[in-house]
């Protein structure tokens, strides 16, 4: 199969691309930059997409990107980089003389309301509580495909992932250092759930959902089932038994709000108890279900 992945070069898009090289597929990078495999979202927008079995969408600014502040401007280019380059690809997609048979979105769990009682699935209502929540909900109204004769045939997967465990990028390697110089703890109150999964078994839900024909498109959110309970403090104890580190040395609440803003500390501080009870209904088995099993594979040295 040919797949085509916005954004690509990131974190998640190099480790769905190393799977898909894996089980002898091709994949060709839309990117800010040429390269090799690559494609510009200039090109995209100019010339279409070209003949594919599957898109992926996963460009977007780091949103907890700490040296950039959280001015209009930087908001601004979180937002647009994620509904623009979504609606490049829903475009292209719905003129393509062959399309694929699946779209897939890859957007956030910051759909549902932070609360720590109200249990989220696919099905619950959201996108109205937050920036995070309505940024989420824009992003995925920029993924529908225009109606043309050409589309029927593809589906549109929206996968809301929660925080992305891996080695080489996302939150966790800039949580490790404090760890291991005995300066680890838990954010705010800890108490605030963590909705969370491991980085091989989202590029694992995604290559099935590339691979699986007739998966009925619609919502599946890529967290672990401990999601549903695992707490801050649960994933900072489960990291210091893996680490074999104290964690007693709390991040206040008022420094991750200074140092963020507001907007942005609310993804530290608060957060969903999500379930991914779709994901398991569409007979996907997650290798990594608990925060000890997940931890201990990724601080292996
Ligand atoms: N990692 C997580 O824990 C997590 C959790 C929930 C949701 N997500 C979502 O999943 C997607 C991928 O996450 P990731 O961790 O792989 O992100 P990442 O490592 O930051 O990579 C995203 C890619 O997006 C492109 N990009 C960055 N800024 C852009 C801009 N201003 N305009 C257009 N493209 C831009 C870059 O590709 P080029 O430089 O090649 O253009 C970059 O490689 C993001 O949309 C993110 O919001 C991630």
């Amino acid at each position: 199969m040919r797949v085509i992945i916005g954004g690509g070069s990131g974190f998640i898009g190099q480790s769905l691309s190393q799977l898909l090289y894996r089980r002898g597929h091709k994949v060709t990078v839309v990117s800010r930059h040429p390269g090799e495999s690559r494609i510009t979202w200039d090109e995209v927008s100019k010339r279409g997409i070209p003949a594919c079995d599957a898109v992926v969408n996963l460009a977007g600014e780091n949103v907890l990107n700490p040296f950039k502040r959280w001015t209009p401007q930087f908001k601004d280019e979180v937002t647009s980089s994620r509904i623009e380059t979504s609606r490049i690809l829903a475009l292209a997609i719905s003129q393509s003389e062959s399309p694929p048979r699946s779209w897939i979105l890859v957007t956030g769990v910051g759909y549902y309301p932070p609360s720590r009682k109200q249990e989220y699935s696919e099905e619950s209502p959201g996108g109205d509580a937050d920036f995070l929540s309505r940024l989420v909900k824009d992003w995925e109204a920029a993924g529908q495909l225009p109606i043309t004769d050409h589309n029927p045939k593809t589906q549109l997967v929206r996968i809301r992932t929660g925080v992305v465990l891996g080695r080489t990028g996302g939150a966790l390697p800039s949580m490790l250092w404090p760890f291991r110089l005995f300066l680890g703890g838990p954010v705010g109150s800890g108490q605030q759930p963590f909705p969370w999964v491991h980085i091989e078994d989202l590029c694992r839900l995604l290559c099935q959902t590339i691979e699986q024909e007739g998966s009925g498109g619609g919502i599946l959110n890529a967290v672990s089932p401990s999601s549903i309970s695992d707490t801050n403090s649960d994933f900072t104890q489960a990291l210091s038994k893996a680490l074999s580190r104290p964690a007693v040395v709390p991040a206040p609440a008022f420094a991750i709000r200074a140092l963020l803003g507001t907007d942005r500390a609310v993804m530290l501080l608060e957060g969903q108890r999500v379930s991914p009870k779709r994901t398991l209904q569409s007979g996907f088995t997650f290798l990594y279900p608990d925060l000890a099993s997940a931890l201990v594979d990724l601080v292996k040295t």
